[in-house]
C-alpha cells in the first residue's frame, strides 16, 4: 500500500509537459488522466487531478503504463483483485448463495483502478474533492492517506471516515445493490477539501465499465420470491455505466432502475 501510493505521488509530481501527454477527457479510453472534465456545467469545483487506468478486462501492456508507477500498478492490482475474490465470497454466503456465486455471474470480471491527487486547497470552502456520488460497480476497494476527508452519508449525516493505516475501505456499489435485490446498499460519499495536502487516494473498482461483455445483470433470482419481487430491471454492465455518467452520480442513477 505504501509503495503504491508513493507510486501515485511519483506520477503526479512529474512535470506538466510529462503528465500532459497522457491527459485525455473521453473516459472510453483504458487509461486516462484528468481534471475536472465537467467543470463548466457542475459546481463545485473539484480540487483534484486523476488518472485512470483500466486493468481487467484486456489489462494494458506494461509498456502502456506511465513509468512511475508501473510495476506497482501491476502488483497492487493483482493483490486487489486477490482480496476482492476473498470479498465477493464473503458476501455471496452472507446472502445465503454457494461462495462462487458472485464471482461466477461475473463480478470480479472487471478492475478500473483510479488514483487521486488532491491538492492542498486556498479556500476549500469553494471546492470539493469529490462530490456526492454512490460507485457505479459492485464493489470498491479505496486507499487513502493520513489527511481524511472521506465521509459516508448515513441517516443524513456525513460521517468522517478516519484513515486507518494499512488498512482499505470497503464500499458497496450501486451494482451490487442492483444484483442483491436491496440487500445490500451502497454508500453516498464524497471527499471534502483541505488546506492541507496533497492527499492521495486510489480506488479500485469492480467493473468492467463500458467494454462491452454482453452479460445481463438483474436481481439474482435466489434472493427473489413473492414476498420479495424484483425491485430493478435486468441491465447490462455497459448501459449502467453510461446512464451513472449521465447522472451527476447519485442516488437518482439507481432510479432509474428502478422497477
Ligand atoms: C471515487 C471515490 C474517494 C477518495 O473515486 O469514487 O469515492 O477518497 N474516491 O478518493
Ligand atoms: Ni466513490
Amino acid at each position: 500500500m505504501k509503495a503504491m501510493r508513493d507510486g501515485v505521488l511519483r506520477f503526479f509530481d512529474q512535470d506538466y509537459e510529462v503528465k500532459k501527454e497522457w491527459y485525455v477527457t473521453d473516459s472510453t479510453k483504458k487509461m486516462f488522466y484528468n481534471s475536472n472534465v465537467d467543470l463548466s456545467s457542475t459546481l463545485p469545483v473539484r480540487w483534484r487531478d486523476s488518472f485512470h487506468c483500466r486493468m481487467a478486462p484486456d489489462p494494458p501492456s506494461p509498456q502502456e503504463l506511465p513509468p512511475p508507477c508501473r510495476d506497482i500498478l501491476i502488483e497492487y492490482s493483482k493483490q486487489v483483485t486477490k482480496l476482492g475474490c476473498s470479498l465477493f465470497e464473503l458476501l455471496s454466503e452472507a446472502l445465503g448463495l454457494g461462495s462462487s456465486h458472485l464471482k461466477d455471474i461475473g463480478c470480479v470480471d472487471g478492475l478500473a483502478t483510479i488514483r487521486h491527487y488532491y491538492p492542498a486547497s486556498p479556500q476549500p470552502e469553494l471546492t470539493i474533492g469529490a462530490r456526492k456520488h454512490a460507485d457505479n460497480d459492485f464493489i470498491t476497494l479505496l486507499l487513502q492517506d493520513h489527511i481524511g476527508g472521506l465521509q459516508f452519508l448515513h441517516m443524513n449525516q456525513w460521517v468522517n471516515v478516519p484513515f486507518v493505516p494499512e488498512a482499505l475501505v470497503v464500499n458497496i456499489g450501486d451494482l451490487l445493490q442492483l444484483i442483491s435485490n436491496g440487500e445490500f446498499v451502497s454508500a453516498e460519499h464524497r471527499v471534502v477539501s483541505s488546506s492541507f495536502g496533497p492527499r492521495v487516494s486510489v480506488a479500485c473498482f469492480f467493473n468492467t465499465g463500458m467494454v462491452d461483455t454482453g452479460k445481463i445483470f438483474e436481481p439474482i433470482k435466489e434472493l427473489l420470491s413473492e414476498q420479495n419481487p424484483a425491485k430493478y430491471w435486468a441491465t447490462t454492465m455497459k448501459e449502467f455505466v453510461r446512464h451513472s455518467h449521465s447522472k451527476v452520480f447519485d442516488k437518482s442513477s439507481m432510479l432509474h432502475f428502478r422497477i
